[in-house]
């Protein structure tokens, strides 16, 4: 469907009437500085996020409109190694007050391991700044109602960086979406396929602990649950789901600590070498000493505890249904999305594997022809095809298509957030199903 001036018009209108252009105003959420001036943050945790898109890339490409005043991290060697690589003097720091009391910024990035990014957010808020908060912004409920309740409390403005509603063909779809191009939409097939080597990555790190990211279901999924939330104007209500550690972990014949040390390296397909990258060497390798962690961790350890097999079905307040998988060993890396509405089928299927690579929207009248959409827009620069520059533009520029509704904020990211946890409860619980209301009071 082309975006003609009258169906245009059309969208502007029913935007107007429902009350959504009011509601969605990208400055709601925005942290831009007063003119002439920049704003001052303080990142914690300046990993491979915290030092590349929170702070190497902030300086290029936001550094007229953003100044980094302090780092902070618990391993006093990433934090220096960071440090270089963004190429700031900002001082560094291991204690968050101390940085806060000598920096004095007005915002703060938390770019930590998940399940401490709700501790940082809440003393942020009570030492009067605003927070820019990595998705996830909690792994449990009652860090969730932590947070809700510091901000009521302090009234600080919390955004969480959810990139991936700035992708060209996901902003495409909601296009289509606010158009209702396939009428209202009664389901969602949403299938999440990571391959054998950006899924096998997370059995590598910290994400393979539930302690440490609430599971997949919350690290990577909140970003689809937070699509849907978004794509369908709606909140979740309740969840049943089921999850499985199928491939990676115990189940394998021969496992070591990481790969550097593995007699079994000429074996396994999963061998990594992490030598291979200077930037990883100088934040992960040369910072062991501090705590341990090791980058190239083995994905056959046997205390895995995540799930890399995943099924969920959500049900919305507006009565749609989502049907969600997502599989961690597969050939293909992508996603096959599906809107069925009361008059058509929007597909958004977006994978590569096996030599093929498709990304198109197909939009099915119920009584016609498949009309296929290829061209989304210009192509753009950047992490993520372009939407992290996209998303610090709506942060730091205030640039944002408001009709659009790209802003998120504290409850966007904790429906996101709350969607993986009441998927982990129900498959802790063997299925039962969980209401959202019954976790938090929002
Ligand atoms: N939106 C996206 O596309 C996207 C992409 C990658 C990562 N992320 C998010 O960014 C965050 C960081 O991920 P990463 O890949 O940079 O991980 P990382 O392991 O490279 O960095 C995490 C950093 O946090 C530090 N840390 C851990 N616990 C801490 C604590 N209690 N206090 C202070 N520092 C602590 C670690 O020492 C490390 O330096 C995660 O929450 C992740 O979900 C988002």
């Amino acid at each position: 469907m082309k975006l003609t001036e009258k169906n245009l018009m059309h969208r502007r209108e029913f935007l107007a009437s429902s009350g959504v252009l009011a509601a969605s105003a990208a400055t709601a959420f925005a942290h831009f500085p007063a003119k002439g001036k920049r704003l001052k943050i303080a990142i914690v945790g300046t990993g491979s996020r915290g030092s590349q898109t929170w702070g190497k890339s902030v300086l290029e490409h936001h550094g007229d409109v953003v100044e980094i005043v302090g780092l902070c991290d618990i391993n006093r060697k990433r934090v220096r190694a960071a440090q270089k690589l963004i190429g700031t003097s900002a001082p560094v720091f291991f204690d968050f007050d101390e940085m806060i009391r000598q920096t004095d910024p007005e915002a703060v990035v938390v770019t930590t391991v998940d399940s401490s990014h709700y501790k940082y957010t809440v003393r942020a808020m009570e030492l009067g700044c605003d927070v820019i908060s990595e998705k996830p912004l909690c792994t449990d409920e009652e860090q969730c109602q932590t947070i809700l309740d510091t901000q009521k409390r302090t009234g600080q403005k919390v955004t969480v960086t959810f990139n991936a509603r700035h992708g060209r063909g996901e902003i495409k779809v909601k296009e289509l979406l606010l158009e209702k191009a396939v009428g209202e939409v009664q389901s969602v097939d949403f299938h999440e396929y990571l391959n054998v080597r950006h899924g096998a990555d997370y059995f590598r790190r910290w994400h393979r602990l539930k302690e440490n990211s609430g599971t997949l279901l919350v690290h990577k999924a909140s970003h689809h649950f937070d699509q849907m939330n978004w794509w369908l104007d709606s909140d979740p209500v309740d969840v049943i789901a089921e999850g499985d550690l199928k491939f990676y972990g115990r189940n394998h014949a021969f496992r070591s600590t990481h790969c550097r040390v593995c007699p079994y390296r000429e074996r396994c397909r999963f061998h990594w070498d992490v030598m291979q990258n200077e930037a990883y060497v100088k934040l992960y390798v040369d910072c062991e000493s501090e705590d341990g962690y090791l980058r190239d961790g083995c994905v056959w350890r046997e205390n895995t505890n995540i799930y890399d097999t995943m099924t969920v079905l959500v049900r919305y307040a507006n009565d749609a249904r989502l049907t969600y998988t997502a599989n961690c060993y597969l050939p293909y890396e992508g996603q096959a999305i599906a809107f069925n509405g009361a008059n058509g089928r929007l597909d958004y299927l977006t994978y590569s594997g096996g030599g093929k690579r498709l990304d198109e929207i197909r939009l099915t009248p119920a009584f016609g022809k498949t009309e296929v959409i290829t061209d989304f827009g210009p192509v753009r620069e950047g992490g993520h095809g372009g939407s992290d520059v996209s998303l610090k533009d709506m942060i730091f520029r205030g640039i944002a298509a408001d009709d659009l509704q790209l802003s998120a904020g504290l409850r966007a990211g904790a429906l996101a957030s709350l969607t993986g946890i009441a998927a982990y409860r129900s498959i802790e619980r063997e299925g039962v199903k969980v209401r959202i209301s019954d976790l938090v009071s929002l």
